[in-house]
């Protein structure tokens, strides 16, 4: 490993490929479709992108429940396809970070087809979790575990004569039951998966629910206070042997290959799996769940920097994923967090309500470069740079996402911030799938999404793409920008103002408003137009210092 290795700083774009670029006109993105488009992600000025899964899967939750790790959908491509693609990303210069799955597979994987197909007690199904159930005639669950997605964690099964049998368990869809990684089994074929795409290229792994692999192994029913320490359904300390093997087959390939997780705990429990030897880095999620408050976010900022400097793990920052509501609809709510509620609660209580889209999108651009300017790396999600807004009026019956269903059509879950692309054109389907397809895109782009395209904020620097661009720009030419240490400035509570090496400084104004910018010899680029020398509310300017 170098000692400086690229995702300490790097800017990474994460790729939703059912909604990035449909090369075959069927209305769903594809890996011709990211290929034709990595000309823009290089003009862009993104190091690396992240893509979600790929593989073989019945898409019932989006890719997420794979059926096959070593092979790709025939929605998105062929394998040869997605080689081809890792090589002629790297010879644009972009890094190539995929999804991977371990904590459930499909319920068509052929190892739970042969679980549910062999009796109780069987070795097939000691790879999964099989439980009798409770009560009289094991017609109760095994415990009181909620899915992620709404409703009970576990499905019974009915035996091969047709009685019903045991229970197994699934923290996201039925579709997606969950792995008994205390099976060896099951960890050395992840390890021979990880190495399977090692060999062919990728420069890391994005983990998929990190912190859910590892249970408490009798299984116990979580407490009906919300409990301190993570519960017994994530978290447990086997977690941390698995990712030290993990990382033993990550850092004996060449060219610094990074395991980065997703981890839904509150950040102390969230730094026990960056301790030496496992996981390079985790998304530090915090900054999107934060409301748009300056001292909200100065705290979530110093507390991931204490954190960071404690374990020597780089920060990497988001405002938004294909799991959030977008941060231009967050941003222009009365609201302003995102709320992951989900876990064992099984509640998605996300915040919901009236959203002022200038608004929001003033202080996205503004959240932009208080990201870019933050010690650290980043990921960018897909459409942020277009400032896209959540599509909140999809009509029921073409919502995908799984959690519409299992929270009894109560929440729409997260389809709304996976809408196709708009890359040019005025209408539908915007440049999304080629001229003629066959399908349109698989979910409906909003008419007004038509002054969003790439095309039309191409040509116009002050557009949200022309902003993106100027700063990563500026953020890759900076040798203060990226991994680094981080100065407050004196200012009042509504602003974050701080410097960075190099007499680099960034001020954010969260207040009312106007203020004074900080002491400095030039304006080196600002969200928004500043209003007779001074910083409007809302508006990041980023500045060579005195
Ligand atoms: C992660 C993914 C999410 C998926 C879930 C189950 O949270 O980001 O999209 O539904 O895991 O795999």
């Amino acid at each position: 490993m170098t000692s400086n290795p690229w995702w300490r700083s790097a800017a990474v774009y994460q790729v939703y490929i059912r909604s990035f670029g449909d090369g075959n006109g069927d209305g769903v993105g594809d890996i011709a479709g990211i290929r034709s488009r990595l000309g823009y992600l290089r003009e862009l000025g993104v190091d690396a992108v992240w893509i979600n899964p790929w593989y073989v899967s019945p898409m019932v939750d989006g890719g997420y429940d794979v059926a096959d790790y070593r092979d790709i959908d025939p929605t998105f491509g062929t394998l040869g396809e997605v080689l081809a693609f890792i090589e002629a990303a790297h010879d644009h210069g972009l890094r190539v970070i995929v999804d991977m799955v371990p904590n459930h597979c499909s319920a068509e994987h052929p190892w739970f087809r042969a679980a549910v197909a062999a009796p109780p007690g069987a070795a097939e199904r000691k790879r999964f979790h099989f439980r009798p159930g409770r009560g009289q005639t094991g017609e109760l669950a095994p415990n009181n575990w909620r899915s992620s997605f709404g409703g009970p964690a576990w499905t019974r099964v009915a035996d091969p004569d047709g009685t019903p049998g045991e229970w197994y368990l699934h923290v996201f869809a039925p579709e997606q039951p969950d792995f008994n990684w205390d099976n060896p089994e099951v960890r050395s074929e992840f390890l021979d998966i990880l190495r399977f795409w090692l060999d062919r290229g990728v420069d890391g792994f994005r983990i998929d629910a990190a912190d859910r692999l590892a249970k408490d192994p009798a299984l116990p029913d979580v407490a009906a206070v919300i409990e301190e320490a993570p519960g017994p359904e994530r978290g447990y300390p086997a977690a941390h042997e698995i990712y030290r093997g993990w990382r033993r087959v990550a850092d004996s390939y060449p060219g610094d290959r990074v395991l980065v997780g997703e981890i839904w705990l509150e950040l102390r429990h969230r730094a026990a799996y960056h301790a030496p030897g496992e996981l390079h880095t985790s998304f530090s999620l915090d900054l999107m769940c934060s409301p748009w408050d300056g001292p909200a976010l100065r705290a979530v900022i110093d507390a991931n920097l204490e954190s960071s400097a404690a374990t020597g793990t780089p920060l990497t920052w988001v405002l938004g994923n294909h799991d959030a509501t977008r941060v231009v609809t967050r941003y222009g709510r009365e609201d302003t967090r995102f709320v992951q509620v989900g876990g064992t609660g099984g509640d998605h209580g996300r915040p919901a309500g009236h959203s002022d889209h200038a608004l929001g999108t003033r202080r996205a651009r503004a959240a932009a470069l208080l990201m870019m300017a933050l010690p650290g790396g980043l990921y960018l999600y897909q459409g942020d740079e277009l400032s896209l807004w959540e599509v909140e009026d999809i009509a029921p019956e073409l919502i995908a996402d799984p959690v519409w269903e299992r929270s009894g059509h109560t929440d729409r879950g997260r389809d709304g911030c996976r809408v196709p692309l708009p890359w040019s054109g005025s209408a539908a389907p915007f440049g999304f799938s080629p001229d003629h397809a066959d399908s349109p895109p698989w979910l409906p782009q909003p008419a007004a999404w038509r002054s969003l395209t790439a095309a039309a904020q191409s040509a116009d620097p002050d557009s949200t793409l022309g902003l993106y661009r100027a700063a990563l720009r500026i953020r890759r030419a900076e040798p203060g920008l990226g991994d680094g240490p981080l100065t407050w400035l004196p200012s009042g509570r509504d602003v974050l103002a701080f410097g960075r090496p190099g007499e680099f400084a960034c001020a954010v104004n969260l207040s009312a408003g106007p203020i004074e910018l900080p002491a400095h010899r030039s304006v080196v680029l600002t969200s928004g137009p500043l209003a007779g020398g001074l910083l409007p509310p809302d508006t990041a300017a980023w500045l060579r210092a005195a």
